[in-house]
């Protein structure tokens, strides 16, 4: 298929069909990612819990998403590639978010970065995109700044709250990103945000109005052991970790029964070796 660009995202936009992104961490998530056709693969700090079971995102190092980054791009022939700019490498100053940004695309090799934040951010954006890296903006429920919003909440529950998250996404889109994350908003809300702006959203909890959807690969995979807190949002689409389990247990089984290697996943020996191994 031919690689997504930002053009074609534009183009969904305006035909009004639902831009699909999914995140990936690594070769293997990306992999599937890719040959599924999503229109955009994000290469998430929620990698930090996935990826490398830390407690959340606040761990994860630029070495550690660039090394992932990369691993995804190597995947990646037809997504539009984002890179999570991870926590502490673009908030000091819009000179320390550039830096971190080129970091992103010259070695992590993807085509665009994502950050946290609205009208705060605004001149980070612009300094960003002035440099022809695109920038993928995130309000909303902003998980690197969990201990600022008292956990993880639904945000733009309020009155000013919904105004303060539109005037959020306001200020981002005139900053130039080409499109918003919404994260954990009431889909109403989400919804009239999207009406007012001329760049896509992408919701992750955020509803049906948006225009687009993006959820964290491993959770809608199913890929976790059972008992698991699962936001609300997600829709469990497949149970790898059923069948994972179903494929190693198996296996341990048939290793101790001498049930596996069969004789067809064996090499033979000849007769000639076999008579000079007996004499
Ligand atoms: O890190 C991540 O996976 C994200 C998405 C949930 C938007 O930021
Ligand atoms: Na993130």
């Amino acid at each position: 298929r031919k690689p997504v660009t930002i053009n074609t995202l534009q183009s969904l936009y305006r035909k009004n069909e639902p831009i699909t992104m999914i995140t990936a961490h690594d070769f293997p998530s990306a992999h599937v990612a890719d040959h599924a056709g999503m229109d955009m693969i994000l290469v998430g700090d929620s990698l930090a819990m996935v990826a490398l079971g830390m407690e959340d995102t606040s761990e994860v190092l630029m070495e550690e998403m660039l090394l992932h980054c990369r691993s995804v791009a190597r995947a990646t022939k037809g997504a539009f590639t984002v890179g999570d700019l991870p926590m502490g490498t673009y908030e000091i100053s819009p000179e320390q978010a550039l830096a971190s940004a080129i970091r992103m695309v010259k070695e992590g090799r993807v085509k665009s970065v994502k950050l946290e934040g609205g009208k705060e951010m605004a001149p980070t954006i612009s300094k960003i995109t002035s440099a022809g890296i695109p920038v993928l903006a995130h309000v909303g429920l902003t998980p690197q700044r969990q201990n600022a919003l008292g956990g993880f909440r639904v945000q733009g529950k309020s009155t000013a709250s919904a105004l303060n998250l539109l005037e959020d996404a306001k200020a981002v889109q005139e900053a130039g990103a080409y499109a918003v994350v919404l994260e954990a908003v009431p889909a109403e809300v989400a919804a009239l945000v999207t009406r007012k702006l001329s760049i896509p959203t992408i919701g992750i909890g955020a509803g049906n109005g948006c225009s687009g959807q993006v959820l964290v690969q491993t959770d809608m995979m199913g890929n976790f052991p059972p008992g698991r807190f699962l936001p609300k949002f997600v829709k469990q689409y497949g149970n790898v970790w059923a069948e994972a389990m179903r494929a190693m247990q198996e296996y341990k089984a048939e290793v101790k029964s001498r049930a596996y290697p069969a004789p067809e996943h064996t090499y033979p020996m000849s007769q000639e070796v076999f008579s000079e191994f007996e004499r």
